[in-house]
């Protein structure tokens, strides 16, 4: 975007007064980082917002300014910041020791309340994140199926690493992204999520598939959804193939249901990566399944199949401040409704920015499931439900195509101006501890925001 069009904007004036300390912090940090960021989500012209503190839904920048906060820890705060229980929790660990290179007691109790609470988790293997814990995931199920090639579909984030970096955001032709190698690309089969036939076929011609891997929500939480009925053919397909359903659960796992998507959905896949959620808004992550594909690790059990173990290394594995809040974290999933406040709160929130769209006359939707919101800005102007992108009637390309970023970061630079944060879908995650008073607020400054749009001529 040209500088010009950013000088221009009275929505990017209003935010260059209101957060100075920022633009300063962000003169500083593009000498530091590439882009100024340390992750690509966190990007935004003229410069994002610096964090200096955060309390159950809100957080405060470096000016001061006030936030309800829709970031959620790129969704690991399903409680909200700083919940007690977890604080305490960490504070106690911390004087404990924060690495033992050596095994301890809360990683087992950590595992167990994962094995209690996801349905296909047999076997648990942590890791630090979720990126690691899909590659580990995939490297297993080629171990285990002896077949070298993936089923992936178009959108849908498994972290950054080499298998899953193209067909997300660019590349769906199933062409590396730069620095890929092609071997890597060669082996991922890459098709439409929620085409029956594409898959069926792309099982039928590559035979040498061992594993499908999905978001279960749809991409990037549940932004393409999904239909739930096509996950039922999905393992029904996979299953009958003898491949392996594998659900990225890294968002969804403890939040659409204590047990995750596979939960909330009744399908038992074989795989599952968990993140997020399950270390309490501490790094961690971890790979879950069938034993018998997990005991790829195990040293005897790849002794009497007659096996080469796969080697598993991570110097913050199940590190004791993140095993501390995960067990904080999940003994409240498993003990509260956390799960079912969440999600009622970003029904309600869908349905009331729906009714602002509605009386603003203006053609967007707000959709999602579970604790989730999306804002579609609908660039070319489709007549389209909450509950028909839902349902799967609009794909990636026809969600993704022609969004026009401007509008986007100017909507969430808007938002922040009446002091609420939306993340960069635009949409986010809802907590359990978003409140009615938060619920109002992010209506009057969608309200707000709109109005704005429309005077810097951006909607019409
Ligand atoms: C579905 C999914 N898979 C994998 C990842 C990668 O996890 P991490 O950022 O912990 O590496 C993410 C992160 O947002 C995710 O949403």
């Amino acid at each position: 975007m040209s500088t010009a069009t950013v000088a221009s904007s009275r929505i990017v004036d209003a935010y260059r007064r209101r957060t100075p300390t920022s633009a300063k912090l962000a003169a500083a940090a593009k000498n530091v980082f590439p882009d100024g960021v340390t992750h690509d989500a966190r990007y935004l012209e003229p410069y994002g917002i610096y964090v200096q503190r955060a309390a159950g839904s809100r957080k405060w920048d470096v000016d001061d300014n006030e936030y309800v906060d829709y970031a959620g820890g790129h969704g690991a705060l399903l409680l909200g910041h700083n919940p007690p229980e977890v604080v305490e929790a960490v504070q106690k660990q911390l004087h404990l020791g924060t690495h033992y290179g050596a095994n301890h007691e809360l990683e087992i109790r950590w595992g167990e309340l994962v094995k209690k609470l996801v349905p296909c988790a047999e076997r648990v293997r942590f890791t630090s994140s979720g990126t690691e814990a899909t590659l580990l995931g995939m490297r297993l199920a080629r171990a285990f199926t002896g077949k070298p090639k993936m089923l992936r579909f178009v959108g849908h984030f498994h972290g950054w690493h080499d298998h899953a970096a193209f067909g997300v955001g660019s590349h769906f032709d199933g062409t590396p992204t730069p620095g890929v190698v092609d071997g890597i690309a060669q082996n991922v089969v890459l098709v439409p999520a929620g085409d029956v036939e594409a898959t069926r076929r792309a099982l039928d011609e590559h035979k040498d598939i061992g594993m499908a891997i999905i978001e279960p929500t749809g991409s990037s939480w549940g932004h393409v959804p999904v239909a739930p009925s096509f996950l039922h053919e999905l393992r029904r397909l996979t299953a009958e193939r003898g491949v392996l359903l594998f659900f990225d659960e890294v968002i969804t796992g403890f939040r659409c249901s204590p047990g995750g998507a596979q939960q909330a959905l009744g399908i038992k896949p074989d795989l599952t990566t968990l993140a997020k959620i399950l270390a309490g808004g501490l790094p961690g992550g971890a790979l879950v399944g069938r034993q018998d594909i997990m005991d790829a690790l195990n040293t005897t059990a790849s002794a009497q199949a007659g096996r080469e173990k796969i080697a598993h290394h991570g110097t913050y594995n199940a590190n004791p401040l993140s095993a501390a809040a995960g067990v904080a974290m999940l003994e409240l999933v498993a003990n509260t409704d956390a799960c079912e406040r969440a999600n009622r709160y970003a029904e309600q929130l869908r349905t009331e920015m729906n009714r602002v769209l509605a009386d603003d006359g203006v053609n967007w939707v707000v959709y999602g499931t579970y604790s989730s919101f999306h804002i579609f800005t609908n660039p070319k102007g489709l007549s389209v439900t909450p509950e028909e992108i839902v349902a799967g009637k609009l794909d990636y390309h026809a969600i993704k195509g022609g969004v026009r970023k401007e509008v986007v970061m100017r909507l969430r630079q808007a938002m922040m101006l009446h002091g609420v944060e939306i993340f960069v879908w635009p949409g986010g995650p809802t907590s359990a501890v978003h409140t009615l008073a938060d619920l109002e607020q992010t209506c009057e400054a969608f309200a707000g925001a709109l109005k704005m749009l429309k005077e810097d001529g951006l909607i019409g």
